[in-house]
Parts: C-alpha cells; structure tokens; sequence
C-alpha cells in the first residue's frame, strides 16, 4: 500500500476532534466548505465527523462526502454496531470511504469508563473491526489512551485488529500524557513487537494537554509512524490537538527527518484564517507558522540582524505558509537600523546627526505609544526638520 516509505499521510481531524470545542460547532455548508478547502490543501484524509451523534452530524458526512473527490473521507464511531451502521450509511457516497472505530486500551479506561475487563475490551474491539469491513474495506482502529495503556496489552490489541482487517491503527496520547521519547518509544516497540504490523499504517493522534502534541507526533513519526492526525491551528479537545502546520513545517525546516508530506504549505494562512473566523476560535498571536507575529520582529538586536540578512532571524520564509510579509515592528525596544528601514520606506533620506536625532524623538514617543504609525514617523521627521 506504501508506495514512497518517507511519505507522511496527513488525516485532518478538525471537523471532528476540532469541531467538539464548546463554541466551534459548525453548519453543514460551513463544514462543506472547510472541507473543500482542505482538499486543495493537500490534506490526504478528511475527518468529516461522527456520525451517530447527531442528525446533524451525519448530514455534514454525507454532503462531505459528495463534495470531495481526492481525499479519504473518514466516519468516527465507538465499537458497537449502531454506530458502524450511521457510519457507513452516512458515507454511501464516498469515493474513498474509511471508517475510524475503536475502544479504549489503558486499564484506566477499561476499568473505570468501560466497567470492563481487557478481555472483553479486546473481543469488542476485534467484533467491531470485522463488523466494520464487510461494509468498508479501509478501517482504521483506535486503541483510546494508548499513551496510558500497558504496552504489552496494546500490542496484543494492535496485532488482534490488524488480524481483524484494521488498514491504520490509530496509537492516540488521548489525555496529552506522553514525553516525546516516551511517545516514540511505544510507536517503535508496537513496530518490534507485533508480528503484523507491516499489513498497517501506524498513525499518530496527539492531544496537546502539556504542550507536547507536536513534539510527540514527530517522535511518533520519526519511530516509524506514517499518518499523523491533526488539526488547523491545533484546535481541539481540551488544549487541543497536534496542530498541521506546525507538523508539515516541521518536516520541511528538518531535512535530516527524511520525511514529506503532500500538504500545499503556502495555503496555510488563508486556511488558518478561515478556521479561526468560522470556528469563533482566535489565533493566538504567537502561535506557530500561523499566528499574527510569527514573522514580526521587534527587538532593536534582531531587527538589525534581519535588516542585514533575512536568515539571521528567520528559518521559514513568509511566503512559503502564505503569510503577507515578515514585519518590522516599531517599539521602545526598536533600534536605530529599524527606524531607518522604516523612514527609508517612506522616503526620507537622514544623515547620521538627523537620524539620531530622530532616534531619539522616537524613543521619547515610543515610551508612551503603543503603536507607532506611518503618521508618528512623519512628525518626527518634520518636527526635525522644522528645529
Ligand atoms: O483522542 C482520542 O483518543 C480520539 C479518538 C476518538 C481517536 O480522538
Ligand atoms: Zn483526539
């Protein structure tokens, strides 16, 4: 099934993990459209939603379904057979069809969420796996809290559903638990371990409760995973998911990880964007790739550096993730060069004694001013020029 074994399959989970987010929830056109945008992004699997939970719901999947050709589009479900059946009779029009069940692998789960024994967790997973491919050949199983699980249980698990006809086993770090070495080590055991797990793809799906949602998906794929389940602007459940951009760009600044994926990076702003304004979720501003000062520089001893070469501060170019433009941002911690870059822009030419005198004008302006505009710099310079 692998044809390039350095290729990363992206599966974007944000109209289903990034949708429960109180406050984010999304009309069917809305989704639609999301979905579409995510198709020319490059995305190779699509989330669309899950469908047992609500009517809802299983429309978004349906029209989904009807709307996008390329991708995969995937239906979520808990291992029972209603849900199986909302499944796949919300993905009848499908071109690529993928149905995403499992149940939960750590004792935590089994003992107090299923009141159950790992016996009978296993039985129930491998029944809705084998329950799922008589309708769809594509299934993926997720083994719930896998980053909590007994590792030689969630081995047992994993070779049982692949026995059962799971495509993709899904080793999600549901409750952001895991350290990236941790993380990766249980990617790399499951691929030491399980006899069959060559007649799977093994894909990663991290939750971001400490920060580390993206650090353990790379651990995850550098041990041997080639699916990563993420989101645009890392939105999710709780503190969120592994953000896309973040993953993608990641693996494009570190070509020593040798791996790639499809994704369109310049589409990831207006992408990033859209997200933010249909979901009622902000960007915040210091977010990775994607948030409002990502490529501002502000401090007088980088923006020097910038101003002589890009690269001193820069190690993604603006343009390459669709954003506008780095910037040169104008504080009370701005230099010299910064102020005439910036005079530059707007034509004024200074000699050495006027620009230091401007420097200082600004200094004493930029002290009580937040933002200086292009207007605040005319006035100093006029304000100079009359003196
Ligand atoms: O975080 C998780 O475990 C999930 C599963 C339903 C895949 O979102
Ligand atoms: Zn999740």
């Amino acid at each position: 099934m692998l044809h390039d074994p350095n290729r990363i399959y992206v599966f974007d989970t944000t109209l289903r993990d990034g949708e429960q987010v109180p406050g984010c929830q999304l009309t069917t056109p809305e989704k639609v459209e999301i979905a579409k945008s995510l198709e020319l992004l490059g995305v190779d699997i699509i989330e669309a939603g899950f469908p047992i939970s609500s009517p809802g719901d299983f429309q978004s999947v349906v029209e989904i379904s009807k709307a996008v050709k390329d991708p995969v589009v995937c239906a979520l479900t808990r291992a029972n057979k209603g849900d199986i059946d909302a499944a796949v009779e919300s993905l009848k029009f499908a071109k690529r069809p993928r149905i995403h069940t499992g149940i939960g692998s750590s004792d935590m789960h089994i003992r107090h969420k299923f009141n159950s024994t790992r016996e009978e967790i296993l039985r129930r997973g491998v029944e809705a796996v084998k329950y799922a491919k008589q309708f769809v050949e594509d299934i993926e199983f997720y083994a719930e809290d896998a980053g909590r699980a007994d590792i030689e249980f969630l081995a047992q698990m994993i070779r049982a559903v692949i026995a059962a006809g799971a495509t993709v086993v899904n080793i999600p770090d549901t409750n952001g638990y895991c350290l990236p070495e941790q993380y990766g080590a249980r990617i790399k055991y499951l691929k030491d371990n399980v006899d069959n797990i060559g007649q799977a793809i093994i894909s990663v799906h991290c939750h971001n409760d400490l920060g580390l949602a993206t650090a353990n998906s790379i651990a995850g794929l550098q041990a041997g995973a080639r699916q990563v389940e993420c989101t645009i602007n890392g939105i999710g459940e709780r503190a969120g998911n592994t953000s896309m951009e973040e993953v993608v760009m990641i693996l494009k600044t570190h070509h020593s990880v040798n791996l790639h994926t499809h994704i369109k990076a310049a589409n990831f702003f207006e992408m990033s964007r859209m997200i933010s304004s249909q979901m009622r979720m902000p960007v915040q501003p210091n977010k990775a790739i994607v948030g409002a000062n990502a490529f501002a520089h502000s401090s007088g001893i980088h923006q020097d550096g910038f101003l002589k070469n890009r690269e001193n501060y820069e190690i993604i170019k603006p343009e390459d993730v669709g954003f506008p433009s780095a910037s040169i941002v104008l504080t009370a911690r701005s230099g010299r060069h910064a102020l005439k870059f910036h005079l530059e822009r707007l034509g004024y030419q200074l000699d050495k004694e006027a620009l230091a005198e401007a420097y200082k004008n600004f200094l004493a302006l930029a002290d009580h001013k937040m933002d200086i505009d292009d207007d605040d710099l005319r006035s100093l310079v006029t304000e100079n020029l009359v003196k």
